[in-house]
């Protein structure tokens, strides 16, 4: 059976990274290991260069109809004078809209040959592998009402609305348990249920969605204020943790920077299980951005990159083997003390976007066999 796989490069460092792991998945088709029926379209700042859109109509459509959609990065000062809906960004809010994506999954590893580059404590963030799972579509960012007005009196009063139904919350609390069980088996949920309604709700449907249906994973809850305490205090007692949009957007930025470097952050977007097919919709891309500053210059760093390819393995095409394949071919090429510049300590050479980029598919041609 042939995955259908739709790349995005988009703009700056995105088709850097991009190549990169379309060499790989060239190779893998080239040894029939796995079949990809690739198809590459324009988005973000190139989507606008030539047909200003960040995202054809066209490009929609294959989306869609994707197993997966494999993103660089979009934006960069060129498009920063573009009318708003035309944005390079818009690009990605329409794929995550219309693909439903509710669920994105940010994981922090920290490879030990990288743990100097943390701001924590080698002995605190060596070998960390967690999964936070954020609430993407719901919460406060869309909540409505959403408005500036003004009072009699003059002054001005912002309104910005936090809801979450039932619904929202098991599914995001499902894709949370089934996760768990792939992994070490513990959920943290988090919210502020001490002040909001909207933490009651949520504390309550997790706890009951956990008692109905995932009594064998390990579940417990901690506030968000707290949360983000311990993550700095103490990673590693953590596994997946799910939360809602505003936290989880603020807490994967703490987790991210346990390990270092942007450009080694992977992440992925899934929409609602097909009931018919069993398959998700799903996006998977860098946390980074385009990186203008260093873009066409070889210096970016292609990790983020494979590491995303790699949970599109996982999680879109059910081959974890391979999916470890990649994750270990990239810890190994870091264990050869091989860094790109981003990742290189003071002195230390660097390698190229290319020479990472061959050493991750080498080592993963040699652990194939
Ligand atoms: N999902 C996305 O496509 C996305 C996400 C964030 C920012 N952006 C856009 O990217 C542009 C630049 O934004 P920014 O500078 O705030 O964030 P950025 O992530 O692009 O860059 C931040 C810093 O990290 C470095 N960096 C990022 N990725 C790297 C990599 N793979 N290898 C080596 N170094 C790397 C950059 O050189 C820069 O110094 C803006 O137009 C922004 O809107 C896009």
């Amino acid at each position: 059976m042939a995955f259908n796989l739709l790349l995005l490069p988009g703009d700056g460092i995105g088709p850097e990274v991009m190549g990169e792991v379309k060499k790989l998945v060239d190779w893998m088709n080239k040894t029939g290991m796995v079949k990809f029926e690739t198809e590459t379209d324009l988005v973000g700042g190139a989507a606008f260069d030539a047909h200003k859109v960040a995202v054809s109509e066209d490009a929609m459509k294959k989306a869609l109809s994707a197993d997966a959609v494999l993103f660089g990065a979009v934006g960069g000062p060129k498009w920063d004078n573009v009318p708003y809906d035309a944005r390079p960004e818009a690009g990605l809010l329409r794929l995550r809209k219309d693909l439903g994506l509710f669920a994105n999954l940010r994981p922090a590893i920290c490879y030990p040959a990288l743990a100097d580059a943390s701001s924590l404590k080698r002995d605190l963030v060596e070998g960390l592998d967690i999964v936070i799972v954020r609430e993407l579509t719901g919460g406060v960012y869309f909540g409505e009402p959403k408005e500036i007005v003004t009072l009699e009196n003059g002054e001005k009063r912002a309104v910005d609305t936090q809801v979450y139904t039932t619904h929202e919350i098991e599914r995001i609390g499902r894709v949370a348990f089934e996760l768990a069980r792939k992994r070490n088996n513990k959920v943290t949920s988090s919210e502020k249920r001490n002040v909001m309604k909207s933490g009651v709700l949520w504390n309550q449907v997790i706890s009951a969605l956990h008692k109905r249906e995932y009594p064998d994973v390990t579940l417990e809850h901690q506030l968000a204020d707290a949360l983000g305490m311990q993550l700095v205090r103490y990673p590693k007692q953590f596994d997946v943790i799910v939360t809602d949009n505003l936290f989880g957007d603020m807490l994967s930025d703490v987790a991210a920077m346990l390990t270092g470097s942007l450009g080694m952050l992977p992440s992925a977007s899934l929409g609602a299980e097909d009931p018919s097919t069993g398959k998700r919709k799903a996006l998977y891309e860098p946390v980074h951005g385009s990186a203008p500053d260093i873009a066409g210059r070889g210096l970016a760093n292609p990790i983020a990159m494979f590491g995303s390819f790699a949970m599109a393995l996982r999680y879109s095409f059910g081959l974890g083997k391979e999916a470890d394949l990649v994750e270990k071919a990239i810890s190994m090429a870091l264990d050869q003390g091989l860094r790109t510049k981003d990742i290189a300590a003071p002195g230390q050479n660097a390698v190229s976007t290319t020479e990472m980029g061959d050493t991750i598919i080498k080592t993963v041609q040699k652990l194939a066999g």
